[in-house]
């Protein structure tokens, strides 16, 4: 159980989530030398669970609900990144959606067949437009398993002029990772990497993790396919 204070301490900081950023698209100049070559991002499939519908407050506070008195169960974890593309371009204007269960294992979706509790503290998803460094940030909480599923947060990246990337995150070292069939349907171990991150204890907050999860989308050569929004494309679908 969470105290009020601890309570009230979540929700003065969500203010500092709620800053929205530049809707500018714009590959800013490289910052490191016409030879770099990053990694792509891996793909991975969007899964049944992606939003039937945006809920209502949808920021990049998923631990909070606008409209509700408590704060989301499970491990505060603060995610943040930086979207660029394979050449170490930074990318401002993406719009970066993350989806991911709650702590007893259950999406806010009807068709999740679960029937583990509600959480209607947390919020399950969320969005955050890139600024200028190409950068963003989430606070949510750290993933669990459900049956089948290794503890993963869903990431999609889209924007106009960038083509849109669905993947998956997960965390370094965990038991089920070696079990998990999407996670090691991506063969190169090297490639497996680049979705795993490690969460780390957070400077100056008890019980709260932090972690950093890059995404390196496609250079712009092949950047030609304008992508909206990943739910706006869905919809036309
Ligand atoms: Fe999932």
């Amino acid at each position: 159980m969470k105290s009020n204070r601890d309570t009230e301490s979540a929700k003065r900081t969500r203010r500092d989530f709620l800053a929205t950023t530049g809707a500018t698209l714009a590959l800013l100049a490289p910052p490191l030398t016409a030879a770099t070559q990053l990694q792509r991002t891996p793909r991975q499939s969007l899964g049944p669970f992606y939003p039937a519908s945006l809920p209502l407050d949808s920021d990049n506070d998923l631990v909070v609900v606008r409209g509700q008195s408590g704060v989301a169960t499970g491990i505060i974890t603060h995610l943040s990144g930086r979207v660029s593309d394979e050449r170490g371009r930074v990318i401002a204007g993406a719009l970066v959606e993350i989806w991911q269960c709650n702590a007893f294992g259950r999406y806010h979706h009807p068709g999740d067949p679960r029937n583990a509790p509600m959480d209607e503290n947390f919020q399950g998803y969320g969005r955050f437009t890139t600024g200028d460094d190409g950068h963003y940030r989430f606070r949510t909480i750290r993933p669990v398993p459900y049956p089948g599923r290794t503890p993963h947060i869903h990431f999609a990246v889209s924007g106009p002029g960038i083509e849109s990337l669905v993947t998956q995150m997960y965390v370094a070292g965990e038991p089920d990772n070696a079990r998990d069939g999407l996670l090691n349907s991506i063969h190169d171990a090297r490639a497996r990497a680049r979705l795993s991150v490690e969460l780390l204890p957070t400077a100056g907050a008890r019980d709260e993790l932090s972690a950093r999860f890059d995404l390196v989308l496609a250079a712009d050569g092949r950047l030609a396919r304008a992508q909206p929004g990943l739910l706006e494309a869905l919809r036309r679908i």
